[in-house]
């Protein structure tokens, strides 16, 4: 036997024993005759204690970080005890050790503040992978997914496999292709997801799926993404979306529990897309705290529901030609803000003028603490005004309001950045604060005015609202003037789709599927698909829709992206044992790489010049 404990379990409950221990070479100090060596395996770190007596066998096997080592030794209680580990009130005593493997001097400190950059540590993976805090992390990731099949098994799920080597899955994002040697010119895609096949296993009769599983997307890459990403992916027959938001409802709460030991208050927030939009500005709203937005003024076009709720108290028509030219104006209200500087103003100004928000600028309004407003554009409105916006945004002494003007979608996304970074600024994007929320009744079909035509917001396997059926069976999707195509009935089509959002992240989506070949045929029509397409690329699941297909529904989570958030980060890279880089490359394995010529040519490739 190499060991008798591990390096994370003594205590003094063990002294005296005689022990063995085999680990790695943490870090080496000499005082005088005395050496310490701090040993680490997966468990814990425990302190050994080479005396004089053994020091010649130290000077003829020389230690060094990162060695492996066999440590044989008595269990002793330290005069100078660590709080800060399990095993601090012990260390052992070194009889001997052997040395089963040195090992070259690391490039980084394996420890947690580490002084290895991202690249470095990627290149080095491995050695990455025994600092502390990324293997807590993956510890974190096996009890979710611990939990997570464990609860899914209670509720009679069962977990099938479906294949990897597969037909492009249409999520909206490019497929990763691989040629086929036996089937030359031919390639397989590699799932997006592997939403095709839940539904078939559906139409088989297996009414409760469920894979942990990989998915491939070819798309632009962020802390929050990755090439090839995993998800808790589910399907359930004879189900209406109340079944699936409570089934999965229960399963986070008790994923919370198991990990992280937090309760999760029931039932979980709703939203509808257009409050979130309307309110947050995005889809995904991080609701641990308020401030929501104001829209002073809307295009009359979008938000038809809305239009009543733009506060009568602001004048804003014939003043300022930035206002009035603008499309959208939108405020948010900081709270006890009314004294920043002209410099943090100016901070904040530049922020939004960045490329990547794209605003011209921005103006404010401060509500002094004595009463008085004073603006950013006070020489074009009275004071009456400039205070009917402010009682529009509920603001009070002491708040300072921000205003962006532009276009809609553009000042929309722009003014949802600016509130997660203020109060980002403000501390209140709190990491062990969790808040869930459920964001229901999505369009649809948004249209394309780039390729003039519908798509599908979710999938095109996502089912209408129930009471939508009929207006989507009965309207033609032809658009005669694609600049009017909002008055098109489809503009008011809702999916029966959810997301499950996290501290404004989205961690999971899913809808009522279509389960009727008729209906199936008229989304595809809808999204611009031919009947000879349809055949060609989904001709088995409408076939499959004609043997008696079961009502279905169910939902994907990001099982990376719940495990990042439950480990207190958004950046999923360091819950994924090997992840990409953001160029989408394995700097370890050096991947992607080119192919030798006759691989190639087996494959029948010509590569271009
Ligand atoms: P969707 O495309 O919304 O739905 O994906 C489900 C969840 O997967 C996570 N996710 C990602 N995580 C990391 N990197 C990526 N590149 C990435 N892309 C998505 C998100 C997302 O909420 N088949 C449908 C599900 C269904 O309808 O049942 C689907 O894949 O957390």
């Amino acid at each position: 036997m190499f060991r008798t404990h591990s390096c994370g379990e003594l205590s003094v409950a063990h002294l005296n024993q005689k022990v063995t221990l085999a680990g790695w070479v943490q870090t080496i100090r000499k005082f005088g005759a005395i050496t310490f060596v701090d040993l680490r395996d997966r468990y814990g770190i425990t302190q050994l204690v080479i005396g004089d007596e053994i020091n010649n066998h130290l000077d003829n096997n020389p230690l060094g970080r990162e060695f492996v080592i066999q440590a044989f030794g008595f269990v002793r209680e330290r005069s100078n005890k660590n709080k800060n580990i399990p095993t601090g009130d012990i260390e052992v005593n070194l009889e001997s050790y052997i040395v089963l493997n040195s090992a070259a001097v690391p490039p980084f400190t394996i420890q947690d503040d580490t002084d290895g950059g991202d690249d470095l540590r990627m290149k080095y993976r491995y050695l990455d992978l025994r600092r502390s805090c990324i293997k807590n992390n993956l510890l974190l990731r096996y009890a979710v997914t611990r939990s997570v099949r464990n609860f899914l098994h209670e509720q009679q799920f069962i977990d099938i496999e479906t294949p990897f080597l597969i037909k492009s899955t249409p999520e909206g994002a490019r497929d990763f292709v691989v040629p086929s040697r036996m089937n030359p010119h031919e390639f397989y895609a590699l799932p997006q997801s592997p939403q095709t096949f839940k539904q078939l296993l559906m139409v088989s009769g297996y009414d409760r799926y469920y894979q942990i599983v990989k998915c491939f997307r070819d798309e632009d890459l962020r802390s929050d993404r990755q090439p090839e990403f995993t998800q808790i992916d589910c399907e359930m027959s004879f189900v209406q979306q109340e079944d699936i938001l409570d089934t999965f409802e229960r399963l986070v709460k008790c994923v919370f529990k198991e990990v992280i030991n937090i309760d999760l208050k029931e039932p979980f927030e709703r939203m509808s897309w257009e409050d979130a939009m309307w309110y947050y500005g995005n889809d995904k709203p991080d609701t641990r705290f308020a401030m929501p937005i104001t829209n002073l003024k809307v295009p009359t076009w979008i938000f038809k529901n809305k239009q009543t709720l733009i506060p009568k108290t602001c004048v804003l028509e014939n003043g300022f030609p930035v206002f009035d030219q603008a499309e959208t104006i939108l405020a948010i209200t900081i709270p006890n803000a009314s004294e920043y500087s002209r410099k943090q103003l100016d901070e904040l100004t530049e922020w939004v003028k960045r490329p990547q928000i794209g605003m011209n600028g921005m103006a404010y309004i401060k509500y002094q603490k004595d009463g008085n407003c004073k603006s950013s554009f006070d020489k074009f409105y009275n004071a009456d005004n400039i205070m009917g916006i402010a009682s529009a945004c509920s603001a009070k002494p002491d708040d300072l309001i921000l205003i962006l003007v532009g276009k809609e979608e553009k000042t929309r996304k722009a003014m949802s950045e600016l509130r997660l970074d203020i109060n980002a600024r403000m501390g209140n994007r709190k990491k062990n604060e969790y808040k869930v929320l459920w964001i229901l009744d999505f369009p649809l079909f948004e249209y394309s005015e780039d390729e003039n035509r519908w798509i599908a917001k979710h999938h095109p396997f996502t089912a209408p609202h129930p009471h939508d059926i009929d207006t989507m069976l009965n309207n033609k999707p032809a658009i005669d003037n694609p600049h009017e195509y909002l008055k098109h009935p489809y503009c008011n089509l809702k999916a029966n789709a959810y997301d499950m959002v996290l501290n404004g992240n989205e961690i999971g989506g899913g809808s009522i599927r279509i389960h009727k070949k008729e209906l199936q045929e008229k989304m595809f029509e809808s999204l611009g698909i031919s009947e000879d397409e349809q055949k060609k690329q989904f001709g088995f699941l409408l076939n499959a829709f004609e043997y008696g297909a079961p009502p279905h529904g169910g939902i994907a989570f990001g099982l990376d992206r719940l495990c990042a958030l439950l480990g207190g980060s958004e950046s999923i890279r360091d819950f994924i044992a090997f992840p990409k880089n953001n160029a989408g490359r394995d700097t370890m394995l050096n991947s992607p790489d080119f192919l030798e010529v006759k691989q190639l040519s087996e494959l029948n490739i010509e590569l271009k010049k």
